[in-house]
Parts: C-alpha cells; sequence; structure tokens
C-alpha cells in the first residue's frame, strides 16, 4: 500500500490565537525527496510535525492515500536534537524492532547490520548518551530507518554537524533515497538541499510560498522572497 499522494487541504495550527502555520494547501506525490527550505521561524519545524502528525491540525485536513493506521506505522521522524536512550548503540537500535515484535536474535542482527550501515560498528555497546554530537545523529537516522518507513522525516538533521559527518549522513540518505524511501526534509544548508532535492517546499511567514521541482527553484525561482533567500539576503 502506497502513502502517497499526501494532500494536505487548508491545514493550520494555531497556539494562543496565533497561527504558526497555514492554511497550507499541498499535494506531495512522493517525488523523492521533498527539502522544505525558509528563513528562521517560517514554519518548516511546524509543518514537517503536522504531516507526520505529531503537531494538533486546528483546521484542515491531511490526508495519505493510504488508511491512518498503516500511514503511522510507515513514518520515521529524525528530530534536529536526537532523543537517545539511556542504553547502548545497540539496544537503541533494536528497540522500534522489538517493539514491532521482532524477535531478539533477529533484531539484533539488524541492528548490527544497521550499526555498520551509518559508521557505528566500533561504538554498538557504548551509552548512547555518551556518543558525540555527529554519531547520536547517526544513530537517530538508523534507528528511524531500521523499520523501513515508506516516509522518512528529518528535521535539519545535519545542522550541528561538520562537514565529514554531514557527507556520511548524506551517503545514507543517498542510498535511502535509492531504495526508494520518500524523504521530506528541512535544512539551511543550501548545499544539501541541491545535493538532495527533487522538489522544493519553500516557506514564508507560515505559508507555502512556493513549490516546485528542484531544478526549478534553484535555477528560476519565481517569487522576489525564494530569489533573495537563494542569494543569502534577509528575507521579510
Ligand atoms: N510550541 C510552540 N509554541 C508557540 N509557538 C511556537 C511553538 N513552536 C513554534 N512556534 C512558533 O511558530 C513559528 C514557526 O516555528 P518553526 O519552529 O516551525 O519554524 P522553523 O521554520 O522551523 O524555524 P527554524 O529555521 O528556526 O528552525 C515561529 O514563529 C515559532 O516561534
Ligand atoms: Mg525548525
Amino acid at each position: 500500500m502506497t502513502l502517497f499522494p499526501l494532500t494536505v487541504r487548508g491545514a493550520q495550527t494555531v497556539r494562543r490565537g496565533r497561527v504558526l502555520v497555514g492554511p497550507v494547501d499541498l499535494d506531495l506525490t512522493g517525488a523523492g525527496a521533498t527539502v522544505v527550505m525558509g528563513p528562521n521561524g517560517s514554519g518548516k519545524t511546524t509543518l514537517l510535525r503536522l504531516l507526520h502528525g505529531a503537531a494538533r491540525l486546528t483546521a484542515g485536513q491531511i490526508k495519505w492515500a493510504s488508511d491512518e493506521g498503516y500511514a503511522r506505522t510507515q513514518q520515521g521522524f529524525v528530530f534536529q536534537r536526537p532523543v537517545m536512550l539511556r542504553r547502548t548503540v545497540l539496544e537503541n537500535l533494536m528497540y522500534p524492532l522489538r517493539m514491532r515484535g521482532v524477535g531478539k536474535a533477529d533484531a539484533q542482527l539488524q541492528a548490527r547490520e544497521w550499526g555498520e550501515r551509518v559508521g557505528l560498528a566500533d561504538l554498538l555497546d557504548r551509552a548512547a548518551p555518551h556518543l558525540s554530537g555527529g554519531e547520536q545523529q547517526k544513530l537517530a537516522l538508523a534507528r528511524a530507518m531500521i523499520t523501513q518507513p515508506q516516509v522518512l522525516f528529518l528535521d535539519e538533521p545535519t545542522a550541528a554537524l561538520d562537514g565529514r559527518a554531514t557527507r556520511e549522513i548524506e551517503a545514507v540518505l543517498h542510498a535511502a533515497k535509492a531504495s526508494g524511501m520518500q524523504l521530506i526534509l528541512s535544512t539551511h544548508d543550501l548545499g544539501q538541499a541541491k545535493r538532495l532535492a527533487d522538489e522544493v517546499v519553500f516557506m514564508l511567514h507560515g505559508r507555502v510560498h512556493e513549490h516546485s521541482t528542484a531544478r526549478n527553484f534553484f535555477d528560476a525561482p519565481k517569487s522576489l522572497q525564494a530569489r533573495a533567500f537563494l542569494r543569502g539576503d534577509i528575507v521579510e
């Protein structure tokens, strides 16, 4: 069962009388990687959380092509600052599988495999909270991917990482894309957006300001604001 297209109609989230995001209309067809860009406070994190069902919708609708229960099992989320269990790396990796009823031996095998894939093979017995920021982010990524969801949300997954860790994470994301996983990620890193994006959702003041193919967005942005943003100017 496929989750796409994802249809968003009049989606809005309001906190204490203030509109944080919306109203948003958006159709995502599952084109590979959707990169959400925009200035600080434009609503990228809130939009990702809304699409994932982790933020409350005040008005409007967000509908996956499949039924809601199934859609929920087919999504992973990587936060900007990873949340670790106070257990070993291996146990952190096994956890989502064990929650889904995978047997211990099988879960351990898959956990080792994924640890290897993200370059944590030597750290499997380390307590996860003692990992460096970059290592924690790799662990968070592997833990979100280990159940092989159809859709993976990532909120600025490499914001605090150096060039090398960023490249390593991007390599995993490219492999994920090649395997057919759909990525919906926010980033402030223009280079990263260009390397990963198939399409771009440009947010401004809580609204979708522009939604186009990566090529059109980077080569010929439609709006003044997107052009200014791409130049690195302040966008208001
Ligand atoms: N829990 C909350 N309560 C009240 N306001 C919030 C909350 N979360 C976000 N906001 C507000 O909603 C707006 C959108 O925030 P959001 O975090 O989605 O932006 P963003 O584009 O992800 O920004 P950044 O680039 O800084 O990560 C901002 O004005 C922010 O202050
Ligand atoms: Mg954010």
